[in-house]
């Protein structure tokens, strides 16, 4: 294994993913949500987030690949796997990993809106501010990190990594 130094532990990230699912019970209560992770690297905050409400949901994925996504022109994001789930009419909080550049969470918001969803939040574990390319409204986040490489919690390198339990950052591969 490279050289990964822990930047948020995981029961920083257990208390904290707890908080964000009472503030989605309580907004959420009698709505009847429909949770929409992004694949891969939601797969571990939304398992964590599903138990640690009381409130029912329904759970959908998409697949998005992002391409070209770095430092000087924005990239672009397309549809591997869409939904299977009907959400017209429906309340849909969609559940990211990361939001770096924005570009591949507002190509996800753009598709589901098209369906014409009640209404549509989004809930990222974890945000970099500082990488924002495209506006994207963020309603839940978990932790604000630097514009570093962060692996763990769902988060790969090269599908390296994803089970690391707390957030990490590569210092080299
Ligand atoms: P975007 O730049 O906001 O479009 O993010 C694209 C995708 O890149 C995210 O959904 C993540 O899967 C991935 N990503 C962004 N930043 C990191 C990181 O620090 N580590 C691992 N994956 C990342
Ligand atoms: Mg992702």
């Amino acid at each position: 294994m490279g050289t990964v130094r822990v930047l948020i532990s995981k029961e920083l990230i257990d208390q904290r993913v707890a908080q964000l699912a009472r503030a989605i019970d309580a907004e959420y209560a009698g709505k009847d949500p429909v949770l929409v992770g992004v694949l891969k690297g939601s797969f571990v905050f939304l398992a964590d987030l599903v138990r640690k409400l009381t409130i029912p949901v329904e759970i959908d994925f998409v697949r998005v690949s992002s391409y070209g996504a770095r430092k000087q022109s924005p990239g672009k994001a397309k549809l591997v796997h869409g939904l299977g789930l009907p959400i017209k009419g429906r309340h849909v909080i969609v559940v990211e990993d990361i939001v770096d550049t924005g570009v591949t969470i507002r190509f996800v918001l753009d598709y589901i809106t098209r369906r014409k969803p009640a209404s549509l939040k989004l809930c990222t574990l974890f945000d970099k501010p500082s990488g924002r390319q495209v506006e994207v409204p963020v309603d839940y986040v978990g932790f604000a990190i630097p514009d570093a490489f962060a692996v763990g919690c769902g988060l790969d390198y090269d599908e390296k990594y994803r089970y690391l339990s707390d957030l990490c950052i590569l210092e080299e591969p």
